[in-house]
């Protein structure tokens, strides 16, 4: 039966893990998968997390299963987050998955169920799962213009462009704040044109929102959602916790569907437990159980959102001090987006080769796209990535 199986090409972000593991130069720097780090470099557990899991662990009388839709305190808890007071609830369904990326799965499922064979449109670049994620159903999956790779900014005219004739009744995927691979994200302004042309054009908004609280703020990063959700008929969000609880392994994730009426929503809840249910049969409860126990308790919760500023704050000020390096270093402002792009990644101007040289003459490790987690970058180590960025850069 396997005769005739052959290995996959690697994966281009957690191929580098391994072996980023296995470099034994002492001055490596990893800028590869998309975790946070802390000023020293390390990836703590969350004091506030820590001590929900504490508390889980005093409490937690049972295993026995809780269900396919996962906890639904939880899911509520997550409504409140990511839409807060933009759609009415009884319009809104959601359910817990395995990460943002079971989400995406279970609602590409669910487009695919409602209309076989649907065109979405995602962002190029976009994050490189989405595609096998999306294709695995049957979804036509076309990239529409959205970076400008020369300026390392958003290409919104390009996108305009393109929406403004994208066929009525086709999804279109965005991510809700923190771009993934580019970190070049909408301006306000700007989310409010491409929501009147997604609304006008009938347009399905299909956000995936895995980086709340990284870009401009907790509530500031859900500005998109709650806007389109107050504008359009049907929506459809995935949404992480995997970031902004720092709880990546326990596979924390919601899928929503905004329904054009109360009925309609509870059909796609209905539906997305079976296809949660034929899939994988239930989500992992431990990390729903830690986002719960936090945001139930309101000195936890506030304790949270301090922490989670934290991080949002340090990846600025990295994102500020490379910036102003680069043009210490270039006297040019080509690499100002590192200061406008918002959230962990950004993305370099550079070759697949370029990426192997860095790896293999500087020790530092960027996907093949160019794309870096900023957050992987400590203080101390900017002069050094700057000069070797200069040197790729000179050829
Ligand atoms: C990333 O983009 O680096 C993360 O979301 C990890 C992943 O699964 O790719």
């Amino acid at each position: 039966m396997f005769h005739d199986l052959t290995m996959p090409p690697p994966d281009k972000i957690l191929s580098l893990m391994p072996i980023f593991r296995n470099d034994r130069r002492g001055h490596k720097i990893d800028l590869g998968v998309g975790v946070y780090r802390d000023p020293s470099g390390a990836t703590p557990i969350l004091k506030c997390v820590e001590e929900a899991e504490r508390r889980i662990l005093d409490a937690q009388t049972t295993k026995a299963y809780v269900g396919p839709a996962g906890d639904p305190i939880y899911c509520a808890l997550m409504t409140q987050l990511v839409f807060g007071d933009a759609a009415p609830r009884d319009r809104l369904c959601a359910i817990q998955t395995p990460g943002a990326a079971g989400a995406l799965a279970i609602l590409a499922g669910l487009i695919a169920m409602a209309r076989p064979g649907s065109t979405i449109h995602v962002p190029n670049p976009t994050w490189i799962n989405h595609f096998p994620i999306l294709e695995s159903v049957g979804l036509e999956v076309v990239t529409y213009p959205y970076f400008d790779s020369s300026t390392g900014l958003v290409d919104f005219n390009a996108a305009m462009q393109y929406l403004s004739a994208a066929p009525r009744g086709d999804v279109i995927l965005l991510h809700g704040c923190c771009h993934n691979p580019t970190g070049a994200d909408l301006d306000l302004a700007q989310w409010r044109k491409m929501s009147d042309i997604i609304e006008g054009r009938g347009l399905i908004p299909f956000v995936d929102i895995a980086y709340q609280g990284f870009g401009d703020g907790l509530e500031d990063d859900a500005f998109a959602v709650r806007l389109l959700a107050s504008m359009v008929p049907e929506m459809i969000v995935a949404s992480s916790c995997s970031k902004n609880f720092g709880i990546y392994r326990e596979r924390t994730g919601t899928a929503f569907v905004l329904g054009s009426n109360p009925q309609q929503a509870e059909i796609a809840r209905a539906q997305m437990v079976t296809l949660a249910r034929d899939n994988y049969s239930m989500p992992p409860d431990h990390g729903s159980a830690i986002v719960r126990t936090i945001l139930e308790d309101p000195t936890l919760a506030a304790g949270w959102r301090q922490e989670l500023e934290e991080m949002r704050v340090n990846i600025r000020n990295i994102r500020d001090q490379l910036s102003a390096a680069f043009r210490r270093s270039t006297g040019d402002d080509r690499f100002a987006y590192f200061r406008t792009n918002k959230g962990m990644f950004s993305r370099l101007n550079i070759t697949p080769q370029d990426a192997a040289r860095l790896r293999e003459e500087f020790a530092i490790y960027v996907i093949e796209d160019g794309r870096i987690n900023v957050a992987g970058l400590q203080i101390d180590q900017i002069g050094r990535f700057v000069e070797a960025i200069t040197a790729i850069d000179r050829g």
